[in-house]
């Protein structure tokens, strides 16, 4: 037998003891699932997205099933910045893995001031920016899809901290590859991909939408080889590490992301059905490199593929 796998990956100032977070808006505040799984054993944990003042959301119907995923459309609806600070930072700060905050906003002042507050929030190690939600009328993916406006609010929120700085893409545009470059030249410490996929659902009988905001977010299993084609694509254009989503619900699926040039990832839907799922993913993972004697889950990606 040989000795235990090197699980632990560096994204910018943060060091995980391995690869696999919890994405945003899939695992509560964290405390929900404290119960269940045992938190401290995972890499970080990415908090649902957070405004300036606490928004409602969109109304119900939110949520779809589809074929090998789900369609949501729950307009980001959180708790706001200040009663996150009073309310959920207590718990998160007894943890001892990081925990990401992931921010949104209408306009780049939001972003920044969020931005301001979460760099003195003690208990706060990353902050991801969400530059891409499809569910929201004004904000988050409007700034995604213009490669200088995905700039302007990178840079402003780098202005407003010294801590981690993540940029989760939109999958809802042309070229990921050119966003992915001015993200990072504007001062992004990593980049976080994809987003989910802006779907439509109708009910025939009805022959009206199922979701009340007609378009929602398409994730799960469906969207999986759009991301992992999308992480290629943009881990082999830039310098600094890129964190991969999109329909992981086993271990393999996350090595997938890994070989094609992922340095960590994130579980999403699959937190829904199983929520020991990112857990499990960690330990599989730890599995799969044991049994083809890899040493080191930073040895998985293929420079094959980053020459191709
Ligand atoms: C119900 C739900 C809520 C979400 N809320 C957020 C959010 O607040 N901020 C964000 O950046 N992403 C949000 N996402 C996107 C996920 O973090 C993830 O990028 C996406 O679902 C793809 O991963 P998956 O296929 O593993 O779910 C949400 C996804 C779902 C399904």
């Amino acid at each position: 037998m040989g000795t235990t796998p090197h699980m632990a990956v560096a994204i910018g100032g943060l060091t995980l003891k391995n690869p696999v977070m919890t994405a945003s808006g899939t695992f509560g505040y964290g405390r929900e699932f404290s119960l269940l799984v045992d938190l401290n054993r995972l890499g970080a944990i990415i908090v649902k997205g957070l405004a300036l003042a606490p928004v409602k959301g969109n109304p119900p119907p939110r949520i779809v099933e589809t074929p090998c995923g789900m369609l949501n459309a729950i307009g980001l609806e959180n708790v706001g910045i200040d009663a996150f600070e009073a309310e959920k930072m207590p718990f998160l700060r007894t943890l001892a893995i990081p925990v990401i905050a992931n921010i949104y906003g209408t306009r780049i002042e939001e972003y920044a001031a969020l931005a301001e507050r979460l760099d003195v929030l003690e208990g706060v190690s990353g902050i991801e920016v969400n530059i891409s939600c499809p569910n929201v009328k004004a904000g988050g993916v409007v700034f995604g899809v213009d490669p200088e406006a995905a700039a302007a609010v990178t840079a402003a929120v780098r202005r407003r901290t010294a801590k981690t700085l993540i940029v989760k893409l939109s999958p809802n545009v042309a070229d990921i590859v050119r966003i992915a470059r001015s993200v990072e030249d504007a001062g992004a410490d990593a980049l976080s991909l994809i987003n989910t996929i802006t779907g439509m659902a109708i009910d025939v009988e009805t022959r009206r939408p199922k979701l009340a905001n007609v378009t929602g977010g398409l994730s799960g299993p469906a969207i999986r080889p759009i991301a992992v084609r999308m992480v290629w694509q943009v881990a082999r254009a830039v310098r600094i590490p890129v964190i991969g989503i999109g329909g992981i619900v086993k271990a393999e699926d996350a090595v997938e992301f890994l070989i094609a040039g992922a340095s960590a990832v994130q579980i999403g839907t699959a937190n829904f059905r199983n929520p020991c799922a990112a857990l499990e993913i960690a330990e599989g993972i730890g599995a799969f490199l044991a049994r083809h004697g890899i040493p080191d889950v930073r040895r998985l990606a293929s420079d094959r593929l980053r020459r191709i």
